[in-house]
């Protein structure tokens, strides 16, 4: 089957990775996550990651014990590359050869980041795994991606969430939410639809990159999309 993406920004929030636990890792779903990952390694696409940090800390609540919002941020980033480096070691176990490049340098755990490194190591089939988000306070997770997959000239990035998509409000919180399984960008700002913060926003509309956003608690969502199957919303 032809491939619809070659090149996948994925991002994964912390919440994401936590699954059905209140905090941490859900060993159980991110042994599926990492077999869904597999799925579309195996057909060749270059796959590079940005982890979020909300499993293990978040920035706002930071704030609200009274901390600064740039050192609750780089608390923050400091829990994307715990979560980088499990990632790593259970996509590894799965046979999946991987790179953990930080915004921030600590070399006794992971690469610095590098742009022209990453790429290579793509090219070289190595799933790459992004932590420490930007590597500055006052920016989201969601940003770290639209700016890496713009970086790297990735073909689309993909917003794992909990919900199957976009919806004209909250799904949670409104049961008649409607799913937007199309959107433009200018449409999407125009309606005041929040798929992301606005700087990652503004990164892919200006860079013309595709968001798809789907559940990552279905399985084998992931193949469907990267195979050109109508998952999700797209916003283009
Ligand atoms: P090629 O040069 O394309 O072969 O890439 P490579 O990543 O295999 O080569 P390299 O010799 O750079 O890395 C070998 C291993 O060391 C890989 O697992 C890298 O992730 C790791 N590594 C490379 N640079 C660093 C670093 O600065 N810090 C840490 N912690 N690991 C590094």
């Amino acid at each position: 089957m032809a491939l619809k993406y070659r090149r996948i920004l994925l991002k994964l929030s912390g919440e994401a990775l936590m699954g059905n636990h209140e905090f941490g890792l859900d060993p159980y779903f991110i042994n599926e996550l990492a077999d869904d990952i597999r799925e579309v390694y195996e057909l060749g696409v270059e796959i590079a990651i940005v982890v979020g940090g909300g499993n293990i800390f978040r920035g706002m609540n930071g704030s609200q014990i009274g901390l600064d919002k740039a050192t609750a941020d780089y608390m923050g980033m400091l829990a994307t590359v715990m979560n980088a480096l499990a990632l790593q070691d259970i996509l590894e176990s799965k046979g999946m050869p991987t790179r953990v490049m930080s915004a921030i340098e600590m070399k006794q755990i992971a690469e610095p980041y590098i742009r022209r490194k990453a790429i290579r190591h793509l090219e070289k089939g190595r799933i790459v795994i992004f932590g420490a988000g930007t590597g500055n306070p006052f920016f989201t997770t969601d940003t770290a991606g639209a700016l890496r997959a713009t970086e790297i000239k990735a073909q689309v990035f993909l917003k794992a969430t909990k919900v199957n998509g976009i919806y004209d409000k909250d799904p949670v919180k409104h049961k008649d939410a409607k799913l937007i399984k199309e959107i433009s960008f200018d449409e999407a700002i125009r309606k005041n639809i929040k798929v992301m913060d606005q700087t990652a926003f503004t990164l892919c509309k200006e860079n013309n990159l595709p968001i798809i956003v789907f559940s990552i608690k279905e399985r084998g969502n992931l193949k469907k999309i990267v195979q050109g199957e109508n998952i999700g919303s797209i916003v283009k």
